[in-house]
Parts: structure tokens; sequence; C-alpha cells
């Protein structure tokens, strides 16, 4: 069997840990990846970290054409897909290009993948897709409801890949709906690098810290949570990592010798998986914990609540736990701290020359 792995968006911030973790353990790696929210700078360091080239396509997930070729040339156990956009403000403002990079895209890639009779996938979705849930912690069949077009295009194709799993067998479509990813790499060489001012909480207060911005907008302090600020289930981006780690080994579990002794797969179908911690933390106390972590002062002030935003959300993981064997390790510490040495060592982000 082969351990080749195609991954999608593999140079961007989730996918350039993964690879890692990926290449740690014995996978053969392909990245393709438009580098549309990324840069060579990523691959380049990823390839120095793991101590050797990246086979890098730089390519898009809506050409067919060149995808064919891809798969024409390797022979891939699977593919990780992470590529696609995320920021949801611009979402609401280009919904077009949003839905058609990441659901026409997708379509294009399962296409390929079927052509070439390559039925495993592991699928980045998002919390997203639960909107405001009824009930916490949120498990796999909590109700699902997006209010923007980011969120409509992982749920739009969450249910392609549903209903793709019904229409054919053969297919094995692992879903991971990851919380809240935070965290850069130990050594500080990768992290994440987000264009102009971020949108996401731990970015933000990371330039706060480090005196890029001047302070952080709280969006309410009125909210039903422990000291009124919103709440999430942050998760350090290498344990999310090896959630993808475990999502592939079990992949690979469902390949038994049949009586000729010959693999066969047990198709699983699509199979949703929360990557979270489990554990709720507030706005306010990651900052707490930011500033004891660098030793730096993060001003603040409380602003109005952000449009679309939720009070609650943290994970039931124990999905991952009972079906993947995974679990996060790191902690709230271990997040503030690699993001800070990130944010330390790489001001500007990949873009050395500001
Ligand atoms: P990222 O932007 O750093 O990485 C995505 C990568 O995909 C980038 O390198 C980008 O250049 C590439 N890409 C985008 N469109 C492409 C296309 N059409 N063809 C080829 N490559 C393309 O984002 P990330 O934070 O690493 O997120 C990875 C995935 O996880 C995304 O699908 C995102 O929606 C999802 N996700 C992210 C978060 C988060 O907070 N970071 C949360 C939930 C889900
Ligand atoms: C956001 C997206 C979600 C996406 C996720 C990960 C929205 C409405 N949701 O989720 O779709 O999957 O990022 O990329 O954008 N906060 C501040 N000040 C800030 C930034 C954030 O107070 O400057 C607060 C927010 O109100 C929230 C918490 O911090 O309570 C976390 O915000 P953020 O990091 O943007 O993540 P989510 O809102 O969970």
């Amino acid at each position: 069997m082969t351990n080749k792995i195609l991954v999608t968006g593999g140079a961007g911030y989730i996918g350039s840990h993964t690879c890692i973790a990926l290449h740690e353990i014995g996978y053969d790696i392909v990245v393709y990846d438009n580098l549309s929210n990324s840069s060579r700078e990523a691959i380049n360091r990823t390839s120095t970290l793991i101590g050797q080239p990246i086979e890098f396509i730089k390519g898009d997930i809506r050409d067919a054409e060149l995808l064919r070729q891809v798969f024409a040339s390797h022979q891939f156990f699977g593919v990780i897909h992470f590529a696609g956009l995320k920021a949801v403000g611009e979402s609401v403002a280009k919904p077009l290009m949003y839905y058609n990079n990441n659901v026409s895209g997708t379509i294009t890639l399962l296409e390929i993948m079927a052509e070439y009779d390559v039925k495993n996938l592991i699928f980045s979705s998002s919390a997203t897709v639960y909107g405001d849930p009824e009930n916490l912690p949120i498990d796999e069949t909590s109700k699902r409801s997006c209010t923007n077009p980011y969120g409509q295009s992982k749920l739009a194709v969450e249910h392609i890949l549903e209903d793709l799993a019904v229409s054919d067998t053969s297919w094995s479509l692992i879903t991971l709906r990851y919380f809240n990813p935070v965290g850069a790499h130990p050594s500080g060489q990768i992290g994440e690098d987000p264009n102009d001012i971020p949108n996401n909480l731990m970015p933000y207060i990371s330039q706060v810290a480090v005196g890029k911005l001047d302070k952080l907008n709280i969006f309410g302090n009125d909210y039903p949570t422990i000291d009124g600020t919103g709440v999430r289930d942050f998760i350090h981006v290498i344990d999310l990592a090896q959630g993808h780690v475990a999502a592939l080994n079990y992949l690979e579990k469902q390949t038994v010798p049949n009586e000729s002794g010959v693999a066969k797969q047990n198709s699983i179908g699509f199979l949703p998986i929360n990557l979270g911690t489990g554990k709720g933390t507030s706005v306010l106390e990651l900052v707490s914990a930011f500033s004891d972590i660098s030793g730096q002062t993060v001003p603040y002030q409380f602003t109005n609540r952000r449009d679309g935003d939720i009070a609650s959300c943290y994970a039931s993981a124990d999905t991952a736990l009972t079906l993947l064997g995974w679990e996060a390790r790191l902690s709230i510490t271990d997040m503030c701290r690699d993001v800070w040495r990130w944010q330390r060592l790489n001001p500007n982000g990949y873009k050395k020359d500001l």
C-alpha cells in the first residue's frame, strides 16, 4: 500500500504543521497549494524543519487538468484537503469567490480523485457549522446551521460529502471539525501569518503584546459566561496536526487483507469528528494567560458584540478519543508560549523585509 498523501493547502497555517507531523511518522507528502494565502517561505521553513525538500506543486484545486497530471504521476493513499479561503468578513463581501473556491474547488478535487480511484479524504471543516449551539459541549450529532458564506461553504461541502458517501460506498470521507486553532511550532519557525489586521483573537492579542497594535477590542462583556466575554475551545495547532495523523492511521486500519491476501479497504463513508480540547476559555482568561507568559501588558477595551458571534462554543471530544485514540495534550499556557515565540521571532510573519 502506498503511503503517499496529497496535502492541498499544505503551505498554510494548519497544513504546514500537519506536513511535519505526517513526515515524522513516515508519510510521503506532496503539497498542492496556489499560495493565495501563504508563501514559499512557509514551504522552505517547513522543508528545513523536516530536513528535506517538500515536493511542492503550485496549483489551484479548481484546475482539473493540473490535478489530473498530479494524480497521474503519483499513487496516493489519500488526500488531506486544507485548501480553502477562511475569512468570515471577506466571505460576506465576496460570497461568489468563497463558494467558487471552497465548494467548486472541492467538487473538482473529488471528481479527479474519483477518476483515479483515490477514495480516502480528510476534509477541514469547522465548528462554525454548528452555528449557535443548543447544547454544550457540542457533539457531532448537534444541529448544523450557518449564517455567513464561509460557514455555508463548509456546510455545503459536508452535504456533498454525505451525498457522495451514499451514492458510492467505496469512499472514506473523514470531516474534521476544528474548534479554534491557535499556537505555533515550538521552533518558532512556522506559525499563523494573517494578512493585514487579524480578525481572530489570538493573533490580535499577540500583535498587541509585541506593540504592532495599540489595544485589543473585546467584542462584548455581557455574554452569559464566566466573566461576560465569549468562551471558545482553543486548540494548539500541534495537537490539531496530530489529529490528522490519527485520522489517517484510522483510515489505514480499515485496510485488511482479503482471503487471497490482497489488501482491501473497508470504507467508512462520511464520518464527522470534532477536534477540540473539550474545555472553554474566555477572552479575558486568554488575555490574562498571554500577559503572564509574555510579561507584556495587553491593553484592551470593551466594545459592542461582533455580528454573528455566539456566547460559548466548546467541543465534546469523545468521538476523536474513542475512534481515533486522539486527544489534545497541550494547554493554554503552551499555546500562548508558542504564539509569543513565533510573534517575537517573526514580527512581520513570513515577510522578512517589511
Ligand atoms: P490558511 O489560509 O493558512 O491555509 C489554506 C491554504 O489553502 C493556503 O495556503 C492557501 O494558499 C490555500 N488555498 C486556498 N485556496 C486554494 C485553491 N483554490 N487552490 C489551492 N490552494 C488554495 O488556512 P488554515 O488556517 O491553515 O486553514 C486550513 C483549512 O482549515 C481551511 O480550509 C480552513 O477553512 C479550515 N479551518 C481553519 C480554521 C482556523 O481557524 N484556522 C478553523 C476551522 C477550519
Ligand atoms: C471565528 C469565525 C469562525 C471561524 C473561526 C476560526 C466569526 C463570526 N467566526 O470564530 O467562522 O471558524 O474564527 O477561524 O468570525 N474577539 C475579540 N476581539 C477580537 C477578536 C475576537 O473580542 O479582536 C472575541 C470574539 O468575539 C470571540 C472570541 O474572541 O468571542 C474568539 O474570536 P475568533 O478568534 O475570531 O474566533 P471565533 O469567533 O470563534
